[in-house]
């Protein structure tokens, strides 16, 4: 058996084009322009491409979209008072402050500090809660774990996963725990999965759904992989790959790819699988923030 490729590339261009054309309706029949604002504070090169990227989308959406670039030097107080600034602003529906924030600046505080209705990113206490009770009407839901759930749904070709097995591999605030909370919202057998986790290989060999979010190198080998699984890939790493040449390096995921082929019904890419979907349902949830404050409902995905 060889997987078939799960292409988030086009998938994420599924979800522009659904947001695309409803913000395009929310304009003429409401008047209302869903905007976001992205702020940076600092120089991080991956996070300057990040940001770039993302206000490029959304003015592709047809979106209202400011980039507030601010120095490494900003004080915490400076950034909190433009949050804040950002909350009270009626063009604005959802608001992301790119992480990490420099050493000096409490990520925490400054993420409580985003109105739970503009948090975008769905990082807010108030989003995590809303989540973990299954209040996934009002919640926002983390980017990347909400990209996985669209591609697992178009994969497995339904949106109930009962009687299904799921392991999470991670347990990160960002991905594993949000992971585990959507699918177990759609009714898969959980198991969420780290580093002090006894007998991996065979936990993930139980996985009908096996999702890797662990930040590292191809540590999911093809074996174990149980035979027509559908395995997420999370990670994105960068290697150095000498046979391209001195100093060159390449991208991979968690999963060993080329040997889960073998066992893996589907499998997303890396790149190509979950990365595009992250700032595609950015996109989405802007505008699902835009709706709800003219009072329609957003499109599902
Ligand atoms: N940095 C890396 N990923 C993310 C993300 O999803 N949201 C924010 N705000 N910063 C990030």
């Amino acid at each position: 058996m060889s997987a078939s490729i799960i292409d988030g590339k086009e998938t994420a261009a599924e979800v522009l084009e659904t947001v695309t054309e409803a913000t395009a309706r929310l304009a003429a029949e409401k008047n209302v322009i869903p905007g976001i604002a992205v702020v940076i504070v600092g120089e991080d090169p991956a996070s300057q491409v990040y940001v770039r990227s993302k206000g490029k989308k959304a003015a592709e959406c047809g979106f209202h979209s400011e980039t507030h670039t601010l120095p490494a030097e900003t004080s915490e107080a400076e950034l909190l008072t433009l949050v804040e600034k950002l909350n009270e602003d009626a063009a604005i529906d959802g608001i992301l402050v790119q992480l990490p924030l420099p050493d000096h600046i409490d990520e925490g505080k400054v993420i409580q500090t985003i109105a739970p209705d503009k948090d975008v990113d769905g990082f807010h206490f108030i989003n995590v809660g809303k989540l973990g009770t299954g209040e996934t009407e009002t919640a926002f839901v983390p980017c990347t774990p909400a990209g996985s759930m669209v591609l697992l749904r178009k994969a497995l070709g339904k949106t109930d996963f009962s009687g299904l097995t799921a392991v999470v591999v991670g347990r990160s605030n960002i991905v594993g725990k949000p992971m585990l909370n959507l699918l177990l919202a759609a009714n898969a057998t959980v198991t969420i999965a780290h580093s002090r986790t006894k007998n991996l290989p065979e936990l993930c060999r139980q996985a009908d759904i096996l999702v890797a979010a662990v930040g590292r190198p191809e540590m999911v080998r093809g074996d174990w992989v149980k035979p027509g699984a559908v395995v997420i890939d999370v990670g994105i790493n960068r290697i150095d790959a000498p046979e391209k040449g001195e100093g060159k390096s390449r991208l991979v995921g968690d999963v060993a790819y080329d040997e889960s082929l073998e066992n893996a019904g589907s499998i997303t890419p890396v790149p190509g699988g979950v990365g595009p979907m992250t700032i595609a349902m950015l996109m989405a949830n802007t505008l699902e923030s835009a709706c709800r404050r003219a009072g329609v409902k957003a499109p599902t995905y």
